[in-house]
């Protein structure tokens, strides 16, 4: 059995190449690396429909190889006459049959994956350099945090944070002792944060990660923490976790020109005997 998760794809950030470059690419990798299933981390775009189509099709292009995903914040980004409240976005994707929000994937009797975006709760920032209120606000000199412009859950981000937490013990529960890879778009552990000080981190680092999640990474048997949203690429093995920043990142951060290594790059792969 093998498992690829990848995340951050901003397709609409591409420049030398189109979306249909990336299901191209994503077809070959798979097929060459044998993948049973794909498992994308979120970011796919800056907007919902681009998002669910890019996904299907992945799903029709990529047979056998079957494509689950969750989304990122910005696939919940919306322009300012859209009329969709961001719990409608998240009721829209939720529901999707490709998404492991809806359910987990039950892999085999050892093994499953449960995934959800997860949320920010400002656990890690330069405490001494700003007050929870800037925080919350999100403006820092003439930067503004762009999730506090283009969405809103009408809640400070620690209450999501815990929300979705609930979310995915509700999940975990269910797992019956399988082994589990969980995969969330938000960061997990303060290794993947960026380094402070830093002179723009110090401040939005606050929405890179959560750190609700602590303690039932340890109360369930999971094996792996899978994450995006940082444009970083590393792995860790921590507290019998192997924990997996994947993101391909805007294309403009990328280290060479070739979509096709870029993509092996970021990509993990699992494989069980099974
Ligand atoms: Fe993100």
């Amino acid at each position: 059995m093998k498992i690829g998760f990848i995340s951050d794809l901003h397709i609409d950030y591409l420049k030398s190449y189109s979306p249909e470059d990336m299901v191209e690419e994503l077809a070959l990798i798979s097929s060459e690396k044998e993948l049973n299933y794909l498992i994308i981390g979120g970011d796919i775009s800056n907007n919902m429909q681009t998002t669910i189509n890019f996904i299907e099709i992945l799903d029709k292009e990529l047979t056998p190889t079957k494509v689950y995903f969750i989304p990122g914040n910005h696939d919940y980004w919306q322009e300012h006459n859209e009329e969709k409240s961001t719990w409608e976005f998240h009721k829209i994707f939720m529901d999707h049959p490709q998404s492991l929000m809806r359910q987990p994937l039950i892999i085999n009797d050892e093994l499953a994956i449960v995934g959800h975006m997860a949320w920010y709760n400002h656990a890690y920032y330069q405490r001494d350099k700003f007050t929870p209120e800037q925080i919350e606000a999100g403006r820092y000199k003439i930067a503004t945090w762009q999730d506090k412009k283009r969405m809103s859950w009408e809640l400070p981000d620690e209450e999501v944070s815990i929300i979705f937490k609930e979310a995915i013990i509700k999940h975990l529960e269910q797992m019956d002792g399988r082994q589990i890879v969980l995969v969330t778009h938000m960061v997990t552990t303060p290794d993947f944060t960026i380094p402070m000080p830093h002179r723009a981190f110090d401040f939005f680092n606050a929405y890179i990660a959560t750190n609700d999640l602590d303690g039932i990474l340890r109360k369930y048997p999971v094996s792996h923490s899978v994450m995006g949203h940082v444009h970083i690429r590393h792995r860790l093995h921590k507290d019998n976790i192997t924990w997996v920043t994947n993101s391909l990142a805007y294309e403009k951060e990328w280290r060479t020109e070739s979509i096709r290594q870029e993509i092996e790059h970021a990509m993990y792969i699992l494989e069980t005997e099974k």
